[in-house]
C-alpha cells in the first residue's frame, strides 16, 4: 500500500467538503464562479500531502521580474502587477486558505523572493514556503550565465541568499530547478541533507527530473515533491512521473496548470505573440493554436454547464487526477487568485470526470509545450556517483 492509499485525506473527502461548501455566484461583470470559503473550512477536510507536508489543494505561484519601474512587476506573459498589489494578493491568498507559496531564486532573479518575503511578514508560519535553486546565478549581483549550477558549494550559497530574501530561518521545501547533468544527484542530496541538519531546509524536491534521478535522489534523501508542468494541455507526467510519485509516496506540484493562460481563456485562434516566451512556444504558434482551441471549447462548455469559470474547470480536473497533485497557478489579478483558490468548490461525479477526461483525450494537441532548447533541460538524469 502506498502512503496515499493509506491516508484519510482522499479525493472523496475533498469532493464531499467541496459539495458541502460550494455555491456559484454571479459577479458584477456577469461571470459566474465558485466562491471562496472560510480558510478554516478549506483547511479542515481537503489537505493534500507532499511527502510528509500537508498543504491545501491550490497553491499560489509567485513568478515576477523587474519592469523598469520599482513599483510594478512583470510576469512572463505580457502581464504586470503593482508590487503592492502582489503583496496584497499573497496575503489575501493566505487569508483564503492558500498554504503553498511557490517562488524561485531565478524569478527576477531574486525579486520574486523579495516580494514574497515582504508579503509573508507576520504570517510566515501559516504557509509552506517553497523556492528553487539550480541556475548559475551570481549570488551578489543576480547575474545569470544562462547555465545550470548545482555544485554543492553553490547550492549552499544560493539557499543562504534565499533565506535572507524570504526573511525566514528555514525553507519548507526547496527544489532543484533543473537537474544539473554534471553533478551526481547524490552530491546535491548531500548538501541538502547538511542544510536539513542545520534546520535551514525542511524538505526537498526536483523540477523536471529524469526518472532514474528521482529514484536515486529519493534513495539518498527522501523527496517531498516533484514540480513539473502538468495541465489538461500537457499531460506528459501521466506516463511515468505520476505513477512513480504514487509508488514512492512523493507529492506532485503542477506548474503552468492553466497552460500559461490558455485554459483560462486568454487566447483565441487569432492570438499572435510577437515577443516573450509565448512567441517561442510551438503549441501557441499560428499553425497550431487554431486546432488547439478545441481543448478550450471543451473546457468552456463544461464551465457553462456547471456555472463556473474555465479556469476553475481546468484546476478542478487537474486536482481530480490524483490526491497528491497540487496546482500552483500564477496570476497578476486579485480576482483570478480568488477564482483559482475557490476552484476547490468545483466537483465532478465519477461519471462527469470520465466524460470530461474522454473529451480532453479526444483533442490531439498540436506543437511542443516548450521551445526545443528549454525542453532539453527536462527529463535529464545525472551521471552516476563514482
Ligand atoms: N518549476 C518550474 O520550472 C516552473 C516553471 C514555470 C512556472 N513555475 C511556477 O508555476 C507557477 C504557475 O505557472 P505559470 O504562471 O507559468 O502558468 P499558469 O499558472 O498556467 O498561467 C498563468 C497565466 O494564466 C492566467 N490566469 C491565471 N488565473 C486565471 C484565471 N482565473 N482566469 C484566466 N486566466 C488566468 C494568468 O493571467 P492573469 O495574470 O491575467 O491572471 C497568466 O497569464 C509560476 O508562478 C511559478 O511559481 C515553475
Amino acid at each position: 500500500m502506498t502512503r496515499f492509499e493509506n491516508t484519510s485525506l482522499t479525493r472523496r473527502s475533498m469532493i464531499l467538503s467541496g459539495a458541502a461548501m460550494g455555491a456559484a455566484a454571479m459577479l458584477p461583470a456577469g461571470r459566474v464562479f465558485a466562491q471562496a470559503t472560510a480558510p478554516a473550512a478549506a483547511a479542515s477536510t481537503s489537505q493534500r500531502m507532499l511527502g510528509d507536508v500537508a498543504v491545501n489543494p491550490i497553491g499560489l505561484g509567485c513568478q515576477w521580474s523587474a519592469s523598469g519601474d520599482d513599483a510594478v512587476l512583470n510576469d512572463q506573459y505580457g502581464g504586470s502587477i503593482p508590487r503592492e498589489t502582489a503583496i496584497q494578493m499573497i496575503r489575501e491568498a493566505v487569508d483564503q486558505g492558500v498554504t503553498l507559496i511557490d517562488t524561485a531564486e531565478a524569478y527576477g532573479p531574486f525579486l520574486s523572493e523579495e516580494v514574497v518575503g515582504e508579503a509573508l511578514q507576520g504570517i510566515r508560519d501559516q504557509v509552506v514556503l517553497e523556492s528553487k535553486f539550480g541556475w548559475d546565478i551570481d549570488p551578489v549581483t543576480g547575474e545569470r550565465t544562462g547555465g545550470l549550477n548545482s555544485k554543492p558549494e553553490h547550492v549552499r550559497t544560493a539557499i543562504e541568499g534565499m533565506l535572507l530574501r524570504l526573511r525566514t530561518d528555514r525553507l519548507d521545501i526547496v527544489y532543484q530547478h533543473r537537474v544539473d547533468p554534471e553533478v551526481p544527484i547524490e552530491d546535491v542530496a548531500g548538501v541538502i541533507s547538511d542544510l536539513m541538519a542545520e534546520g535551514k531546509v525542511l524538505h526537498w524536491g526536483l523540477s523536471e527530473p529524469g526518472i532514474d534521478t528521482i529514484r536515486r535522489a529519493h534513495a539518498a534523501q527522501p523527496l517531498a515533491a516533484i514540480q513539473n508542468e502538468y495541465s489538461m494541455m500537457w499531460r506528459g507526467p501521466e506516463v511515468d512521473v505520476l505513477p512513480l510519485c504514487e509508488e514512492l509516496g512523493i507529492g506532485f506540484v503542477c506548474w503552468s496548470p492553466m497552460a500559461m493562460g490558455f485554459l483560462g481563456g486568454k487566447m483565441n485562434a487569432e492570438s499572435r505573440f510577437e515577443d516573450g516566451i509565448l512567441a517561442a512556444i510551438p503549441r501557441f504558434a499560428p499553425d497550431a493554436l487554431p486546432a488547439n482551441m478545441a481543448l478550450f471549447d471543451v473546457v468552456a462548455a463544461w464551465a457553462q454547464e456547471k456555472q463556473v469559470t474555465p479556469a476553475q474547470i481546468a484546476l478542478a480536473w487537474l486536482s481530480a487526477q490524483k490526491p497528491f497533485v497540487v496546482p500552483i497557478p500564477g496570476t497578476t489579478k486579485l480576482e483570478h487568485m480568488r477564482e483559482n483558490t475557490a476552484s476547490t468548490n468545483v466537483t465532478f461525479t465519477p461519471e462527469e470526470l470520465a466524460q470530461l477526461t474522454a473529451q480532453v483525450d479526444a483533442v490531439q494537441i498540436q506543437g511542443a509545450r516548450l521551445p526545443e532548447g528549454v525542453l532539453q533541460l527536462s527529463g535529464v538524469d545525472t551521471p552516476p556517483k563514482s
